[in-house]
């Protein structure tokens, strides 16, 4: 391992606002299971989670846009998780928070009602292992019972594979599409209202990378009820 993201690693033991539990802790009982609201942010306002996030531009630019909602991003990747949670701390931001874990265990890591909205930001297609895309009904139901009632997903992708396989999950499973386009910048930008266009504005690594390349970039919200 380079010299940097063991760096990087031992930092992030010392920061207040990263999370790693181990796999025994998250299987046995994670301390922050349901406690979210009163041990670490110390209020009421909606938890949102961004998944895969890579290095949180998604969760530290919500949290910034805000600042009476809460945001936690969860990656297995540490090195990544650094950067987001280095600017969380820079920035004294108390609604931010970093969870280093496989999103599998997600239903572990939070109780029943605890979490208002999720986003999904570039997530990995998996072209060859349908059940392990994060908008299939394997995550979806994992999702179902850690979040509110009418519980909102937000997914911005490059993926034609992954969008199109979202869209059918939708329309299978009967979630509530509250909007869909295929093409965010070309498209959706002019017509959506304020506040998403101001959310369109925050660009994720990969996000980047795509829109170099001349990629399309996709958006989808739905409400899995
Ligand atoms: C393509 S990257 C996108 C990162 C970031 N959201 C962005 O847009 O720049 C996908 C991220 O998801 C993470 N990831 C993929 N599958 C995961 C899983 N099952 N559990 C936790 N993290 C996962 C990877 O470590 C990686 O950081």
């Amino acid at each position: 391992m380079g010299k940097d993201k063991l760096k990087r690693f031992a930092e992030m033991e010392h920061f207040d606002n990263v999370f790693q539990p181990t796999m025994e802790e998250v299987k046995e009982g994670f301390s922050m299971k349901g406690k979210w609201h009163t041990d670490f942010f110390k209020n009421e306002n909606p938890i949102v989670l961004e998944l895969g996030c890579g290095r949180g531009e998604y969760t530290v630019g919500m949290a910034q846009k805000y600042p009476n909602k809460n945001f936690i991003g969860i990656d297995i990747k540490g090195s990544r998780i650094w950067r987001g949670a280095k600017t969380g701390i820079e920035e004294n931001m108390s609604n931010v928070a970093f969870v280093r874990s496989k999103i599998d265990f997600i239903e572990y890591l939070f109780a029943e009602n605890e979490v208002s909205e999720i986003w999904l930001t570039f997530s990995d297609p998996q072209p060859k292992r349908p059940r392990k895309r994060l908008t299939s009904k394997l995550f979806v139901d994992r999702y179902r019972k850690i979040m509110v009632e009418n519980g909102i997903i937000n997914i911005k992708t490059d993926s034609d594979l992954l969008f199109e396989s979202t869209l059918e999950q939708i329309e299978e499973h009967h979630y509530k599409k509250i909007l869909s386009s295929w093409d965010v910048y070309g498209e959706m930008i002019n017509t959506c209202d304020e506040e998403l266009k101001d959310l369109m504005d925050i660009k994720t690594y990969y996000e980047q990378k795509w829109l170099e390349d001349g990629k399309k970039i996709k958006f989808a919200k739905f409400s899995i009820g």
